[in-house]
Order: structure tokens, then C-alpha cells, then sequence
């Protein structure tokens, strides 16, 4: 029996799991680490804090596994999309990771567009146009904001290659997460020189690319050493987190989507080729499966809603949950169940972070609308829930308009725990929607990566297909479209309306 490591370097902390050839998680564990907001819209790492609960947590599955560790095939590793890791010659930091969350960057996203030759030159060579999230915007910002630092950069790495860097001294990226710093021509998979040359990035300072089940490094002796596993496994290519989630619940064929509701909320679907939005509102980036595709509408504030909601007004739900164990989100659930569909024209809008998809705007805010006296928190709780379907429904829209087939929804996050919240999502975008075996996330379609390049599996499908399975569904209600199409089409009607509302809150908070 072979067993695959995968590492998710995330942003509040990394998880690494050991999983068996068929599957099973034999072991795992997770480390935390800090999160800076030096600034108001800053968000920033320290990459030691990623090596060092790499370290331990890959210490703690070799202990767990013991003599077992020997059977290890391969290490695959998945991380937080767009952060900018800056080395120099020596490959030391230069300064702490800016972060896929960090929005310090508007005006550079501006300046990449106007070099670039407009939104619409820069979408035709990088699939995307310059969100504050990317990664170029930060390296930009670093060459006009810091240039005694932007001097001494010898390479530009994203997170999860970072620790690559770190457990096998290789620096390389592969194509997932290299599409997301607008940087890559995504059709043709290589970096963009129009886009480098515009922006007068040198070509040396980014990683040479690979495929994510290409080997990419093997665990050198100081790594194996420090985590108790043997040197000489190889280090895959990986993926970024959103790749990595999608091949680990099977998003490997055209016609399936991935609905994320974790803090954030993720809708994205496999493509064979490369499909952009002329718009730009939904991502376009390579998969980890090589000469694959996948479209992405990210919302910021999903999970993140509905805890907002919990640890601010259901006090007594979480005093429940310490007496009684009965989890205060279930609790919230049975409230919400209690009110119709549609909240009875309680209509929440999720943007307390701003949104992404499809408004890219850091202004806009949360907002209940339409309250009314007979209107209690049950109500309050189920216009959260489905108003973050709602935004999810969004995505799905856009991607329904690019002719992208969308068959079958798997739910994956919190938001696929709660019967409700999937009933929800069944009948707010009117798709079955799937629940799987597994719901381990990144870390276990990192794995999978592993295992194709070890060459246990064949293909990323192979891999997939072998260890994913449906284990129930959920049916959408049909007598509730009509409702339903009436209160999503009124939910988009409310941010237009309130758009240059959100900036003159913005204003008078200062
Ligand atoms: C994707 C994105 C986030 C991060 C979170 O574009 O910004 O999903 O990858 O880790």
C-alpha cells in the first residue's frame, strides 16, 4: 500500500493530510498561523509561519503513521491563490506576503489595465482583467511603492511554492496558480510577455511553469530530517486551492460545478478549452488537470454571512450549543426552516466584505432589505442564507450565458452540511445538487495530484474517479422556480441601485 500527502497552505492555517491509494484519510493535521492587517484593507503573512506549521504539521502525520511513513509516494502541495512571496538572490524574504484578500492595490489595477491597452487587450492575453485580489496589482504596487525592495527581487513565487521551495529547494509554480496572477497567457499556457513587457516585470524574476502532476523536487535530507518522513519523495506540482478543491470532489468532466460555501463561496466548473467572459466577472484559469480549463465566480462573504450572524445575535444559540452540544448553526437552521421560502420578502445581500463576483467592488456592503413588523430572526437567518445563494446564483447565470454546460452541482464547505442550505441551493439555482464521500477539501485533491505524478493513478480523472462518489441528492423543488426566479431577479436589482450608495457610506466613515 502506497499512502499521498497533500499540504493546503490556506490562509488561516494549513492542513495536511495522508491519504491511501483507494482513498481513506489515514491521518492529518492542521496548524494555525497569524494573519496581518498592518493597514485597513492590508492583508498580509509572514512565509516562515507557512514553513514552520508545514513543518509541524508534517511532523505530527509521520508520527501518526510510523513505521507507515516508509510507504509514502509522494507529497502534492495546494495554497491560498494570488499571495506574492518576494526572494531575493539568496532566496530570503523581502518582505511579508501580500495576500489574495488584501485590497491595497486599486490604483494598480488601473495603471495594468491602461498599460496593458485597456480591459479588453488585457482579458485577450490573460483570460482575466487586474482584480485587487491578483497577484501583478502587488507586484506592481511593490515596484512603485517600495523600489528599494522591488530592486532586490530575484523571483516571484506564490504561497504553496514557497514551501515547495522550502521542502525540496526547487522554485517552481505549475499552471493553476500561475494563472492567477494575470501574469499568464492562459490559452497557450506561458507566461505573458506582452503583459510582463508592459508592465516592465522581467520575465527572470517569475518560475519556470509546470504541469500540476509534473514532479517537481524531491523532500531533501534537511526536510526529511525535520519532519521524520524519508528524503527523496517527490514533490508534485500541486495546484491552487480552488484547483485543488474542484479535482478532490470531482470536478474533472465538463458539465459539473463545484458550490463552495465555506467563508467564502465558490462556484466553478470544468471547461475542456478555454472559455473567457468578455466581461471578466467570472475567472478563467487552468486547471490541474493538464490542458484543462475551469471558469470561477468567487463571493467573498458566504459562510463568513452566516457566521456574522451567529456570533453577533444568537447569543443564546451558542449558549445552547455549550449546554446541550446541539450545534448553534443547527439551532439557527430550525428557525429559518420555520419561515417560507423567499423570507417572506426579506432579502439579504452578503457584500459585508465587498464582492468579487459579480460587482468586483471593495465598496459595497451587507444590507437587509424590505424588513417588515411581522419579520423575526428566523426570518433574519434564512434571508442570509439564501442571499448568499442568491450571489452564488450569480456566477452560475454568467456561466450559463458563456454556453458552458452546468449538469450537476456538488456541494462541498459548510453550506453542504445543512440540509436546508442545500434544499437552498437545489431550488434557488434549480440543479441537483450532489454531496460526496469526501469533504476534506484542497489538501485532498493535492493529494491526488500526488498520486498521478508518483504514477499510482494514470490521470487526474483516473485518480478522481476512483476515490470520489456521490453518497446522496438533493432535488430542486420545482414548485418554488416561479418564486424563487422572482425574489433572484429582485436581489439583483438591489445592488445597482445601491452602488454609488456603498461608496458615500464609505465616504462618510472615512
Ligand atoms: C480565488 C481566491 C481565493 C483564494 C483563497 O481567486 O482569491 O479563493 O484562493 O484561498
Amino acid at each position: 500500500m502506497g499512502y499521498m500527502i497533500g499540504i493546503d497552505v490556506g490562509t488561516s492555517g494549513v492542513k495536511t493530510l495522508v491519504v491511501s491509494e483507494t482513498g481513506e484519510i489515514v491521518t492529518q493535521a492542521t496548524a494555525e498561523y497569524p494573519l496581518y492587517h498592518p493597514k485597513a484593507g492590508w492583508a498580509e503573512q509572514d512565509p516562515e509561519d507557512w514553513w514552520q506549521g508545514t513543518l509541524a504539521t508534517l511532523k505530527q502525520v509521520a508520527q501518526n503513521l510510523g513505521p507507515k511513513a516508509a510507504e509514502v509516494k509522494a507529497i502534492g502541495l495546494s495554497g491560498q491563490m494570488h499571495g506574492s512571496v518576494f526572494l531575493d538572490k539568496s532566496g530570503n524574504v523581502l518582505r511579508p506576503a501580500i495576500l489574495w484578500c488584501d485590497v491595497r492595490t486599486a490604483e494598480q489595477c488601473r495603471y495594468i489595465t491602461e498599460k496593458a491597452g485597456g480591459r479588453e487587450q488585457l482579458i485577450s492575453h490573460t483570460s482575466n482583467p487586474a482584480l485587487e485580489g491578483f497577484t501583478a496589482p502587488k507586484i506592481v504596487w511593490l515596484q512603485q511603492n517600495e523600489p528599494e525592495t522591488y530592486r532586490q527581487v530575484d523571483k516571484v513565487l506564490l504561497p504553496k511554492d514557497y514551501v515547495r521551495y522550502r521542502l525540496t529547494g526547487e522554485i517552481f509554480t505549475e499552471m493553476s496558480d500561475a494563472a492567477g496572477t494575470v501574469l499568464l497567457d492562459v490559452t497557450n499556457r506561458r507566461w505573458s510577455e506582452a503583459v510582463l513587457n508592459a508592465l516592465d516585470i522581467s520575465p527572470a524574476i517569475m518560475p519556470e511553469v509546470k504541469e500540476a502532476t509534473d514532479v517537481c523536487g524531491t523532500l531533501t535530507a534537511a526536510a526529511a530530517e525535520a519532519t521524520g518522513l524519508p528524503a527523496g519523495i517527490p514533490v508534485a506540482g500541486g495546484g491552487a486551492d480552488n484547483a485543488c478543491g474542484a479535482t478532490g470532489a470531482g470536478i474533472v468532466r465538463a458539465g459539473r460545478v463545484l458550490s463552495s460555501i465555506g467563508s467564502s463561496g465558490v462556484i466553478l466548473v470544468h471547461t475542456d478549452k478555454p472559455q473567457t467572459d468578455p466581461e471578466g466577472k467570472v475567472h478563467t484559469f487552468n486547471h490541474a488537470i493538464p490542458n484543462k480549463w475551469y471558469v470561477m465566480g468567487v463571493i467573498m462573504a458566504a459562510g463568513l454571512s452566516l457566521k456574522w450572524f451567529r456570533d453577533n445575535f444568537a447569543h443564546m444559540e451558542k449558549q445552547m450549543e455549550s449546554l446541550t452540544g446541539t450545534d448553534a448553526y443547527d439551532l439557527m437552521s430550525q428557525q429559518a426552516a420555520q419561515t417560507p421560502p423567499g423570507a417572506e420578502g426579506l432579502i439579504f445581500l452578503p457584500y459585508l466584505n465587498g464582492e468579487r463576483t459579480p460587482h468586483a467592488d471593495a465598496f459595497a456592503r451587507g444590507v437587509f432589505f424590505g424588513i417588515n413588523p411581522r419579520h423575526n430572526r428566523g426570518h433574519m437567518i434564512r434571508s442570509v442564507m439564501e442571499g448568499v445563494v442568491y450571489a452564488l446564483r450569480d456566477s452560475v447565470e454568467i456561466i450559463r450565458g458563456m454556453g458552458i454546460p452546468v449538469e450537476q452541482v456538488r456541494a462541498i464547505g459548510g453550506g453542504a452540511k445543512s440540509p436546508l442550505w442545500r434544499q437552498m441551493q437545489a431550488d434557488i439555482m434549480q440543479l441537483e445538487v450532489a454531496t460526496l464521500n469526501v469533504d476534506e477539501g484542497p489538501a485532498f485533491g493535492a493529494a491526488l495530484l500526488a498520486g498521478v505524478a508518483a504514477g499510482i493513478y494514470e490521470s487526474v480523472e483516473e485518480a478522481a474517479e476512483n476515490t470520489v462518489r456521490i453518497t446522496h441528492t438533493t432535488e430542486p423543488n420545482t414548485a418554488l422556480t416561479g418564486l424563487y426566479d422572482d425574489y433572484y431577479q429582485l436581489f439583483r436589482s438591489l445592488y445597482p441601485a445601491l452602488k454609488d450608495r456603498f461608496r458615500e457610506a464609505a465616504r462618510l466613515e472615512g
